[in-house]
């Protein structure tokens, strides 16, 4: 399919397209999804988001910044608002100063989960957490003229994640209790790196963009699915996300849908999680 090109001149060269926080598991599947691309990955070590660029970068030309690093400890934002404030917020306004087309990453944490279907575009946001309110800032701080993609619950084969803890713990223990009174959609970071390209690519409109695996499910359903598929024998006792007593508030119901003409389409959140099964087989890091 021939893809209109966003807005970059078409000088024949390739895109220039940094990614920040590319150490992180979204980092490393945007690296993959747009490697055909000339890609500058930066880590914290080099690019700390929370300072103002350096001049080496501020005078780069980028066609494109795909900012996805976050402060995404949801607990330790309530202990540190000004530490997650520094990264999140902070950190997407430096990125949105190198003056390039920016599309930055928020989350489904932005709402407080009191409706009980999927939320949209449209849909007015109430964090109930320091970090969804630092996310829904960082929104603000990017700017009219950025993507603003929310996504939910991602996971992949690299990095701290639901799919890894469990298996993980499938491997010390015979039963798991786990939240079953969340429900969200599981994203498979390779999903969103090929929706977000396709977002780019197909040159959509700015603005917010809720980009999440199809289907839905609980972390408790999650986790037996996750058994399932990767033949553990671990039993999820499903409690109440009370019992668990975390410091920072989550929504009971997340689920993400787009009602934006053209919005990509990601697939279901099973699919992801075989895809993300089928590549920790081939290399369980
Ligand atoms: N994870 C989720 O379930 C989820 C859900 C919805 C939306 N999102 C959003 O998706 C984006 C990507 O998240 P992710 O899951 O890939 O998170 P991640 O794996 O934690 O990656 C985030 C990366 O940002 C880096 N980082 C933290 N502070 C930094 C700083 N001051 N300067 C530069 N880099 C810094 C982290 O480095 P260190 O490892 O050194 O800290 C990490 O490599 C974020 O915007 C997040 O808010 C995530």
């Amino acid at each position: 399919m021939e893809h209109e090109r966003p807005d970059p001149v078409d000088t024949g060269r390739r895109r220039r397209v940094l990614i920040t926080g590319a150490a992180g598991q979204l980092g490393a599947a945007l690296r993959e999804g747009f490697d055909s691309d000339d890609v500058t990955a930066l880590g914290r070590r080099e690019w700390d988001v929370s300072e103002p660029p350096g001049d080496a970068l501020s005078q780069g030309t980028f066609d494109l910044v795909l900012h996805a690093a976050a402060w995404t400890d949801v607990d330790d934002a309530e202990h540190d608002p000004q530490g997650a404030a520094a990264v999140n917020v902070g950190g997407t306004a430096h990125a949105a100063a190198l003056g390039a087309p920016l599309l930055t990453f928020s989350t489904d944490y932005v709402f407080d989960g009191s409706k009980r279907l999927p939320y949209v575009e449209s849909d007015g946001p109430a964090p109930l957490s320091v970090y969804g309110r630092t996310k829904l800032q960082a929104e603000a701080a990017a700017g009219e003229d950025a993507w603003i993609v929310r996504t939910s619950w991602l996971f992949g084969a690299t990095g701290r994640n639901f799919v890894r803890t469990m298996l993980r713990l499938a491997g010390e223990r015979d039963e798991v209790a786990v939240v079953d009174d969340q429900r969200g959609c599981p994203t498979y970071v390779g999903h969103l790196a090929a929706a977000v390209r396709r977002l780019v690519d197909a040159g959509l409109p700015r603005g917010v963009w809720h980009l999440a695996a199809a289907g839905d499910c609980t972390w408790a359903d999650f986790a037996e699915a996750i058994f399932e598929d990767a033949g553990l024998d671990c039993r999820v006792r499903r409690i109440a996300s009370e019992e668990l007593a975390r410091p920072a508030p989550r929504p009971a119901y997340s689920v993400l849908r787009s009602e934006r003409p053209g919005a990509p389409v990601l697939p279901h959140w099973r699919e992801g999680l075989r895809e993300c099964l089928a590549v920790l087989a081939e290399s369980p890091g």
